[in-house]
């Protein structure tokens, strides 16, 4: 069976993280959505891991072949311990590239049995950040289509 990692932090997820996993759940058998703890980023995230993974879980429950699990440690190694020989992660314009570049080198060093690849963002959310839809939700603005609604009503019950 071919099984596939989409990683990240998704806080919150956003409609471009969900394409890359709607677009990786048609090239492989199963995919493993990995949601990292991350609690250094940015100051810690804005959503708990349970609310990351159940808005995430709640957005791809028609997808049969998709799972989401939260993690704590590398990523290579939860890859490893998910049987996942792919790391799919999305590109969205060549700002994107370097820090990728850096970490799909960094893990091929730590495990040279799983290989990252890229789907590339289509147009439309070639823009869009979890960043960005909460600096828009901060000051009021709307992130109606960026984000799943349950993601709408709790960006704006903060
Ligand atoms: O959505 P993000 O925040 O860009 O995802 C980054 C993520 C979670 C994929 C990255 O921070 C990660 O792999 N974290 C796990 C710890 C790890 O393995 N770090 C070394 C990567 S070179």
């Amino acid at each position: 069976m071919r099984r596939a990692l989409c990683p990240g932090t998704f806080d919150p997820v956003t409609s471009g993280h969900l394409d890359i996993i709607v677009r990786a759940a048609g090239l492989f058998d199963d995919v493993v959505v990995g949601v990292a703890l991350s609690p250094e980023k940015g100051g810690g995230p804005l959503f708990s891991i349970e609310e990351r993974v159940g808005f995430i879980s709640d957005a791809v429950s028609h997808l049969p072949n998709v799972t989401v699990q939260p993690f704590d440690t590398l990523l290579v190694d939860f890859a490893q311990k998910m049987d996942a020989r792919v790391i799919i992660k999305g590109l969205r314009a060549v700002t994107d590239f370097e820090h990728e570049f850096q970490m799909a080198q960094l893990n091929f060093r730590l495990n040279e049995g799983i290989e990252t690849m890229f789907i590339m963002s289509i147009p439309e959310f070639a823009y869009l950040s979890s960043s960005a839809v909460k600096e828009i939700a901060r000051h009021g603005g709307s992130v109606q289509g960026l984000v799943p609604d349950a993601v709408c009503e709790a960006l704006a019950a903060r």
